[in-house]
């Protein structure tokens, strides 16, 4: 898998063994700041656990083409994103994310997003991109809205955060809406 190039600052380089030291270290600063809305924090604690995280990942992105990658932002390491699962049957995927504390707020992550989805529709010729967010993650579920994502519906209960369970909001993009024009940028 090749990196992807999201803009002349920020690019998403796949993740890979060497990877692990720089990983952890970011995963330890933002330990807190993660723990609120994703459910593996407790199971990463060494860089060993990253190293079996990021094993996994490398294994998946070989038999899916499901790749995690490292976000660079002016040479930098600053977060995750990629593909949690391509469903190559129903032409499918998901796209998960996290971002340093220090590097929300400056549409990073919409900018990753944006080039996550232009390869599923146009490399990957998938047809569906879901992205779920829990329904109280408001600058989760801002990044596909500012993107023209669906809202399809609520998933009750659909994830168990440590101590409780969070439903999710899901929403999905498909070929269709990516392609069609924008407003404003219709043919005369
Ligand atoms: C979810 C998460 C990645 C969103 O980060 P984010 O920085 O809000 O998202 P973006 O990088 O797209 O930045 C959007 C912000 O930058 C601003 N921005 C600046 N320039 C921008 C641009 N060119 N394009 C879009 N937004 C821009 C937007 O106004 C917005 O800020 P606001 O919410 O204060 O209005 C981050 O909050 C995070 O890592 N949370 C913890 C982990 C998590 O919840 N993961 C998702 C689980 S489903």
């Amino acid at each position: 898998m090749k990196t992807l190039h999201v803009d002349s600052r920020t690019r998403l380089r796949p993740v890979r063994r060497t990877d692990a030291k720089a990983l952890f270290a970011l995963t330890e600063s933002n330990r807190e700041h993660l723990r609120a809305w994703l459910p593996w924090l407790d199971a990463i604690r060494s860089e060993k656990d990253t190293e079996t995280f990021i094993a996994a990942c490398v294994e998946r992105a070989r038999q899916t083409g499901a790749f995690t990658a490292l976000i660079e932002h002016e040479g930098r390491a600053c977060g995750v994103a990629g593909y949690n699962w391509i469903d190559a049957a129903n032409h499918a995927c998901e796209i998960g994310y996290w971002l340093d504390r220090d590097h929300i707020g400056r549409g990073i992550m919409t900018g990753c997003c944006r080039a996550l989805i232009a390869h599923a529709f146009d490399v990957v010729e998938l047809n569906r991109v879901n992205i779920p967010a829990a329904v109280g993650n408001r600058r989760s579920r801002a990044v596909p809205e500012r993107l023209g994502f669906t809202q399809e519906g609520v998933l009750r209960d659909a994830e168990w955060l440590y101590d409780h369970y969070v439903d999710h909001a899901l929403y999905t993009l498909l070929r269709r809406d990516w392609e069609a024009p924008q407003a404003g940028q219709e043919e005369p």
